[in-house]
């Protein structure tokens, strides 16, 4: 294996933007001479093969989150076991799969009303992904959605006070960054008063509860709060963004995707292999130890990367190709070990029905030629995605069944079965003609309403209110529709 001959000319540099925008070269180059790696005007080494990326993941106690520095926003990312343990114990009972599953009939209710809005030329990131991400993490935590764009500014402004807390930023910069993050605090702060008046049944409603019993104190529970909507949104966005990219620039992917919708789950798995969002891990040397043969002394800082690590040829066959029938398990993109990315389902639910309902949508996507596509370099440069990405989306003509009047009860049935499945966040093979509200626990008054709207839309038929409110079952849902079209 070797990487382009005599790269980096001037040595790898964590601050260089051509690399930030696209890294993989320097993965290749660094991955096949320097696995572990000192940077040259930092005390830091960078870690590159999949090997010693998941070793050191898998050792925190030789390999520690706690950095020994102060960042604005010091939580669960950065903590060490016995601390790590206790809040992590708190996010693992939020984030049961029951509670992610509920969230998929708003996601995909707010993936098309976005779509509605966003039709020809479109800026992907600000009128799909970043709206789409926000919207979640403001129902999980209970923020109301007026305040979405306020969410969306101050994740920013706190991700700018981390990095200008490290050094690398002005003292202007710092101050405008730390001003966002209090308004954030204060609008986090709203939302968890809201919930101790009138407790509601989402994921903040854990984290409220930990703090009622003593398992967390106010400072953590702001601060766990602030990173679900950190390190969930941006990094999601992202993914979402890339993926999108890739699909206006590969036609024949997306006519398989939009020909075979169950692939995907397994699309959004390569994307999170290929192109993880999140592109650096840090961690620190708690004693001195040896790597790939490097020797590096107690508190030796490493920044290691998911994202060359999961392109690593010693780990997977044509690492830089997607496959979407590859056996991906094992990837980084969402970490390893007790750090483990505990957003991972959600993120992954997320960007499948975002893809889902964008190729149910549109007959095409394309880069639009006319604009600049920028991607995140900077301050987010630990963040690999779009800041801009403007695209140019076909609204399909009519979904699939629209105009043909011969579509029979049982490919009816086929329609209102997956749009149930994908409401509900359940498994296609979960749902039947006789799955209810009563046998399904995720089907509740929203989702029902939920699901007839997105079979009005797929199926273009405007159904009687009544009869569609009090339908009892998937099998009712289909005979009103047959009916409703028939006459
Ligand atoms: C594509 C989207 C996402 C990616 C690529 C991602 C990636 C990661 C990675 C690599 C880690 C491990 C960091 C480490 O080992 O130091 C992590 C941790 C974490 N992520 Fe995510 N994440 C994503 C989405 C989310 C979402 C949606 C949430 C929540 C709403 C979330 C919340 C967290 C939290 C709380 C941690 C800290 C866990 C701990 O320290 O124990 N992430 N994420």
């Amino acid at each position: 294996m070797s990487g382009p001959v005599g790269y980096p000319a001037e040595g790898f540099d964590l601050a260089n933007v051509a690399i930030q925008a696209n890294p993989f070269p320097a993965y290749a180059w660094l991955r096949a001479h320097a696995p572990v790696y000192r940077l040259r005007d930092v005390p830091m080494w960078v870690v590159s093969r999949h090997e010693e990326v998941e070793a050191v993941l898998r050792d925190p106690a030789t390999f520690a989150s706690d950095l020994g520095m102060s960042v604005p926003l010091m939580s669960i990312v950065m903590k060490d076991a016995p601390d790590h343990t206790r809040l992590r114990g708190t996010i693992n009972r939020a984030f049961t799969p029951r509670a992610v599953q509920h969230l998929a009939p708003r996601i995909t209710e707010v993936a098309h009303a976005l779509l509605d809005r966003a039709q020809g030329r479109m800026e992907f990131v600000h009128g799909y992904a970043n709206p789409l991400s926000v919207t979640v993490i403001c129902e999980m935590l209970g923020v109301p959605l007026a305040q979405r764009d306020a969410m969306n500014r101050h994740s920013r402004d706190a991700l700018l006070a981390s990095f200008a807390a490290t050094g690398m930023g002005s003292a202007e910069l710092l101050a405008e960054a730390r001003e966002g993050l209090s308004r954030l605090m204060a609008i986090l702060d709203a939302a968890i008063e809201a919930h101790l008046r009138a407790p509601s049944d989402n994921i903040i409603s854990v984290l409220v509860a930990d703090e009622a019993k003593g398992v967390l104190s106010r400072e953590e529970l702001r601060n766990l709060c602030a990173l679900l909507l950190i390190g969930g949104h941006e990094t999601t966005a992202n993914l979402i963004a890339s993926g999108a990219s890739i699909l206006a620039e590969t036609p024949a992917l997306w006519r398989q995707l939009k020909e075979e919708p169950a692939l995907i789950a397994g699309f959004v798995e390569e994307l999170a292999r290929m192109r993880p969002p999140l592109q650096r891990i840090a961690r620190r040397a708690t004693r001195p130890v040896t790597l790939a043969g490097v020797e590096l002394p107690a508190n030796a800082m490493l920044m290691l990367f998911p994202g060359s690590a999961n392109r690593d040829p010693a780990r997977w066959r044509d690492p830089d190709a997607i496959d979407l029938k590859r056996d991906s398990r094992g990837h980084l993109g969402f970490g390893t070990g007790i750090h483990t990315c505990p957003g991972g389902p959600l993120a992954r639910m997320e960007a499948r029905i975002a893809f889902e309902v964008l190729l149910a949508r549109s007959d095409s996507l394309q880069l639009d030629p006319d604009e600049r596509a920028i991607p995140v370099v900077g301050y987010a440069a630990g963040n690999l995605g779009w800041n801009v990405l403007p695209v140019i989306r076909t609204e399909a003509k009519a979904a699939p069944m629209q105009s043909s009047q011969d579509a029979t009860p049982q490919d009816v049935l086929e329609t209102v079965c997956g749009i149930a499945a994908t409401s509900l966040g359940l498994d296609r093979s979960d749902i039947d003609a006789a799955t209810c509200a009563k046998n399904t626990p995720e089907w509740d008054s929203l989702a029902h309403l939920v699901i007839l709207d997105a079979i009005e839309k797929a199926l273009a038929v405007k159904l009687p209110r009544r009869a569609a409110y009090t339908a009892k079952d998937v099998g009712e849902l289909v005979a009103l529709v047959v009916a409703t079209r028939a006459g």
